[in-house]
């Protein structure tokens, strides 16, 4: 266990925005971690998984931890489902591709979402009609104030869309160390109803599809609208869609017909923030090293050297014209640095 000093993030951050962290340690077990709190000297500490979900825009001075904890371990079993923990430093997608090894079911529909098992419980990750916390059973973590480890359950994880109490109230309080989840075996319960997965599998030739069948599927989807953070720098969806009400909808369908929506209860209404992006003309707009993603307009993009604060400010304009436009305030789903 090493503090290194001024260490450059662009490799840590899938933005691959060139920020430098004044301290910074990465940490492959929970001793470690442990005695890394225990250390005078770094009020400020900054939790780092897989960088996934941030727009770093200025150098850090807080101590930033890697968390680098592996393992996956079947806790339990049963003829119908197997109770799964993962560390939090294992890689999302590679816990789902060892899922899927294993004929687990339940996390297919989440293939190829960037970021660790341990960030995933934050905001709920969740795509293709399912979210994490459909097969979640628990998380663990490590109290920044006590250093003891705390277990949450589901309930007590309030998860909502792209929302938990990670984001809320226990925001900044707690290193999530590992995940539990229950699986499928053998008897897959299918989530295929999402518009663009059954043309997707109808494309595929494919009518009664595996959990693995499902994941190729899912995987074709994003390669064709998402950008390879390897490839080109970006961190998903850069905003949440929000939700309007029913009033609010009903005025605007009058001048866009075309408005997609999505019921959430009797008096709201879900738009995607990326139709309102793009009717704002801001699809495929490239300004230097920057810009929105030609294929998904909720995607900002860093195509070299990009500036964090340029995409903050980019993002900044878009929220103000659709706001301007439409009416409606759009939220950053990435947290900003
Ligand atoms: N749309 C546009 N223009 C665009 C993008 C989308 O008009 O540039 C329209 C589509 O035509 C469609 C609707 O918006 O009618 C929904 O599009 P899509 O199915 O691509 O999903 P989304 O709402 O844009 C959400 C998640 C994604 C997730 C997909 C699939 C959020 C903020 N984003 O996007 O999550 O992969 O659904 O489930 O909820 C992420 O969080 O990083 C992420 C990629």
């Amino acid at each position: 266990m090493k503090i290194k000093e001024n260490i450059s993030l662009k490799p840590y951050n899938t933005f691959g925005i060139d920020v430098l962290a004044k301290h910074f340690v990465s940490v492959s077990n929970l001793d470690e971690l442990k005695n890394i709190l225990l250390l005078k000297g770094y009020p400020d500490k900054l939790i780092l998984g897989g960088g996934s979900n941030m727009l770093l825009t200025k150098n850090q001075e807080a101590l930033v931890i890697h968390v680098n904890l592996k393992g996956i371990f079947i806790i339990s079993e049963d003829e119908n489902s197997v109770i799964v923990k993962a560390n939090a430093g294992e890689n999302w997608h590679e816990f789902v591709l060892w899922c899927l090894n294993h004929d687990f079911g339940g996390i297919e529909n989440l293939s190829l979402i960037p970021g660790n098992v341990g960030t995933a419980p934050i905001q709920n990750i969740g795509a293709y009609g399912v979210e994490l916390k459909d097969t979640f059973i628990a998380c663990e973590g490590l109290s920044l104030e006590s250093n003891t480890i705390k277990s949450f359950s589901r309930a007590d994880c309030n998860f909502g869309y792209r929302n938990s109490i990670f984001k809320q109230h226990e925001k900044g309080k707690y290193i999530i160390t590992n995940v539990t989840f229950k699986l499928s075996k053998e008897t897959h319960k299918l989530n295929i109803n999402y518009g663009s997965i059954t043309s997707q599998l109808e494309l595929m030739q494919i009518t009664s599809p595996t959990i693995q069948e499902v994941s190729k599927a899912v995987i074709a989807i994003r390669e064709s609208k998402l950008p390879n953070p390897k490839e080109i720098g970006n961190s998903g969806s850069f905003f949440k869609n929000p939700i309007v009400s029913k009033a609010h909808y009903n005025t605007l369908v009058q001048n866009f017909k075309d408005i997609p929506n999505y019921t959430i209860s009797e008096d709201e209404i879900k738009i995607p923030a990326g139709w309102l992006i793009e009717k704002a003309g801001f699809k495929g707009k490239r300004f230097g090293d920057y810009g929105v993603h030609k294929n998904q307009a909720l995607v900002l993009v860093n195509y070299g050297n990009a500036k964090g604060s340029d995409i903050l400010n980019l993002s900044k304009l878009i929220q103000k014209t659709i706001k301007r436009l439409f009416g409606i305030s759009i939220e950053a789903e990435v947290n900003i640095l």
